[in-house]
């Protein structure tokens, strides 16, 4: 196998729905981990457009959407020769391993599953089974991959844990077929909160665009933005519990800068929020700047995208190879 999988390194891999636009919550949360575990481990990252089919879009829009999340991860510097970068509906044996999983899948334990119940509420006109099977199908990228370690936000640790179980119940019944995988939860800014009601996440699909920072925007629109966040009538930059909307900007700055909560405090000493946002959106700005612009490159080099897809799910798809072909036999598949 080439450079791609050497043996001491670990297996991280993450999906990433291409929803939307992602923000400086997924960035921050998630994205810049991503970079940084590309330099030490072996990384699969793919863009789970599988999954997005499971809420009604324009194929058309569906189709911009996804290569535009993959430039996205092409635009975060993880390198593609390094890596393998994807697209999960590139490798068919995601859907096949998936079903095979259903048939290993209690349905009890995937009706426990929260997020089936928020997502089945919210769009009541569309409950599909995709939608109950999605933990499924995010169980079989997992354990096709051989994954160490899967970061994930809050929202997605049930579904780690059920893709655990079923690898459990899999390798209890047939030995040593998957790799039991471990959750990787990131330590700061694994929660960006939204900037005009501080209490709920950071979410690209608010209504209001002024609740979150796209990782498009320009400068000034940043600049806007951060201005118009929620704070709160102290005039006082610390971090304390009742400090909602202060405290979600001091987390922001904090992972723009490297700055700990008491060096902002200290930095902010007798300004007001007026001073602090301004420093705030220009950090932003800053550290976003470079990833807009690349992605922008990237998106425009419509060639270069369809090269690094074509590779990635060929690697991907070798991989795939290896497991499938252990899952085929042992379960009792004749194989030709
Ligand atoms: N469900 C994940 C999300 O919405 C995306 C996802 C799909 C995923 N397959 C995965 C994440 C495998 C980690 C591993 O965020």
């Amino acid at each position: 196998m080439e450079n791609t999988q050497t043996e001491n390194k670990k297996v991280v891999l993450s999906f990433v729905q291409a929803s939307g636009t992602p923000t400086l919550g997924n960035y921050l949360g998630a994205f810049k981990n991503w970079h940084n575990m590309s330099q030490e481990n072996n990384c699969i990252f793919g863009v789970a457009d599988l999954h997005a089919i499971t809420v009604r879009s324009q194929p058309a829009d569906l189709r911009r959407r996804s290569v535009e999340m993959y430039a996205m991860l092409l635009a975060l510097g993880l390198d593609p020769e390094k890596n393998i970068v994807f697209l999960q509906s590139h490798v068919k044996d995601h859907a096949l391993l998936a079903w095979v999983l259903n048939c290993y899948t209690m349905f009890g334990e995937a009706s426990r599953m929260t997020q089936f119940k928020d997502k089945s509420s919210k769009h009541a006109d569309n409950v599909n089974v995709g939608l109950f099977t999605y933990p499924i199908l995010m169980a079989a990228d997992i354990l096709l991959y051989g994954a160490d370690c899967v970061p994930v936000g809050d929202d997605q640790k049930q579904h780690l844990e059920i893709a655990r179980d079923i690898a459990e119940r899999f390798n209890g019944i047939y030995g040593n077929v998957f790799k039991i995988p471990e959750p990787y939860i990131g330590k700061k800014g694994a929660k960006i909160m939204s900037l005009q009601e501080p209490e709920s996440k950071m979410s690209k699909s608010d209504p209001n665009v002024k609740s979150f920072v796209s990782l498009t925007d320009s400068t000034d629109v940043i600049v806007k933005k951060i201005k118009s966040a929620v704070t709160d009538s102290e005039a006082k930059v610390c971090y304390r519990e009742d400090k909602k909307g202060i405290n979600n900007l001091m987390n922001i700055y904090s992972c723009c800068t490297g700055l700990d909560f008491d060096a902002i405090e200290k930095e902010f000493e007798g300004k007001g929020y007026g001073d602090f946002k301004a420093a705030v959106a220009e950090a932003v700005a800053e550290e976003i700047r470079p990833l807009r612009e690349e992605y922008e490159r990237i998106l425009g080099d419509q060639a270069y995208i369809e090269a690094c897809a074509k590779s990635g799910a060929e690697k991907a798809q070798r991989l795939a190879d290896r497991t499938m072909n252990k899952v085929m036999k042992k379960v009792g598949f004749y194989r030709i």
